[in-house]
């Protein structure tokens, strides 16, 4: 190639929770049984989408044949104005349905949100980090993600004074992203903790992403707020989706809510880059945003999510007491989402630490893998390759300077999730007592 076509952060776009599934293929080729923990899609783990709801989309597909056809850049206008209603009924930061635009899934949100934000602006991220926002914000910039700590010794909330001290130390920091409810850890923050992060942008001049895919996924007593009820005067943007709440992750359906433009002239000018950027796409998928208000306006759609939520508080205390009697490992119950991260104490990884392979070709297939690897990276290949299971490693999978992994509470059938975790765990006692 006569001129360098590789793109500045090209190396920094990894998304572990996928790339472990090519490891995973080959292990399952050799005759050991897999079970999928990596990945944070419902309808793979067995959910079944009620009938009530395919019944609308049905009769959607069938009876109104715009549903076929492209939409506005925004989203239809019905839709947008459905969701700016909603929103504004909350009483917090009042928008209208210009202030709404639709994506091709959040992901796609993401990483125009991302790239179009000037290359020298950076967006700081929680450590650990879902991994889709800390790659696309690494890649914008051609540098590593620049993140704040939350602290598994607090709940996993956000470490305020690192943050603080991170903004100090990084000039070039332009905004705040936190994940409400939190993935990898479970986690939902109070108003206050929300209120204390705005007032920190606030004080410095920032603009907060926030991104509340999960937010009508709470339990255990945990109440989720939205950006919306406590960003004030602050510049912001929520995020939203229906991959994990209907689920429909393959209809390819996100939206972000943009709050505050008209206080932050830089700000509108950085949104209207955006919904420019949409515009040369032409629009996102159609048929979700037509039926997203009869699905999010049905009488059965949120005592449906508070069975969902019910299933989820069980499995989290579930897997709570089964990974806190192992001597070595910390969790943390979840109360949004639904995943949970477990965590390695101190220095109880060491490298040689094994579990032995459930065949000699699925131990060869990890063999080359793990020297080199980050230990928790480790046990996780051996755990694929003794018991067939598939988690996702904390440091390579989420960004972090922490040890553990992340699993799921997404099984359907509790005597198969109860068996996984027990596996888990009983693995993880092994694998530590090895050495
Ligand atoms: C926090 C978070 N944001 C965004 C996404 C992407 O969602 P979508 O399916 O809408 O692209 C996910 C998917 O796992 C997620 O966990």
């Amino acid at each position: 190639m006569r001129n360098n076509i590789v793109h500045p952060g090209a190396d920094e776009l990894t998304y572990e929770i996928r790339e472990i599934v090519e490891v995973g293929n080959k292990i399952e080729k050799t005759g050991v049984k897999i079970t999928w923990e990596n990945i944070g899609d419902p309808i793979a783990k067995g959910q079944i989408v009620p009938r009530w709801m395919r019944q609308i989309i049905a009769d959607t597909i069938m009876n109104d044949n715009s549903s076929f056809g492209y939409s506005p850049t925004k989203g239809l206008l019905a839709t947008r104005e459905y969701i700016a209603r909603e929103r504004n009924l909350e009483g917090g930061a009042q928008i209208t349905p210009d202030d709404i635009l639709f994506f091709n899934g959040l992901g796609d949100a993401i990483s125009t949100v991302y790239n179009y934000l000037n290359k020298n602006a950076r967006v700081i991220g929680p450590n650990p980090a879902y991994s889709t926002h800390s790659s696309a914000e690494a890649a914008h910039a051609g540098s590593p993600h620049l993140t704040y700590r939350l602290s598994p010794e607090n709940n996993w909330y956000p470490d305020l004074d690192d943050l603080k001290s991170q903004l100090e130390s990084h000039p070039e920091i332009a905004g705040i992203l936190l994940v409400n409810p939190d993935n990898p850890t479970g986690m939902v923050y109070s108003q206050e903790i929300i209120a204390q992060l705005v007032g920190i942008a606030r004080q410095n001049d920032l603009f907060v992403v926030s991104d509340e895919i999960y937010s009508n996924l709470f339990y255990g007593g945990a109440v989720h707020k939205k950006l919306a009820s406590v960003i004030g005067k602050v510049p912001g943007i929520a995020m939203r989706g229906i991959s994990k709440e209907f689920p429909w992750p393959g209809a390819r359906c996100g939206w972000v809510e943009f709050y505050n433009r008209d206080k932050d002239p830089l700000f509108a000018r950085y949104v209207k880059t955006i919904i420019d950027a949409k515009m040369l796409e032409v629009c996102a998928t159609t048929l979700p945003q037509k039926v997203l208000p009869a699905v999010m306006g049905d009488a059965r759609y949120y005592p449906y999510l508070a069975e969902r939520n019910a299933a989820f508080w069980e499995k989290s205390q579930i897997a709570y007491s089964i990974f806190s009697q192992v001597p070595g490992l910390m969790t943390h119950k979840a109360f949004g989402a639904f995943y949970m991260t477990v965590l390695f104490k101190g220095s109880v990884l060491r490298p040689g630490q094994f579990l032995r392979p459930a065949n000699k070709a699925a131990g060869e297939i990890i063999a080359p893998l793990t020297p080199g690897s980050n230990l928790d990276k480790c046990f996780v290949y051996h755990l694929l390759a003794s018991r067939g299971i598939c988690v996702v490693p904390l440091s390579s999978g989420f960004n972090s300077d922490l040890q553990g992994f992340r699993i799921t509470l997404l099984e359907a059938e509790l005597a198969g999730f109860k068996n996984t975790m027990q596996a888990i765990a009983d693995a993880a006692k092994e694998f530590l007592g090895s050495q």
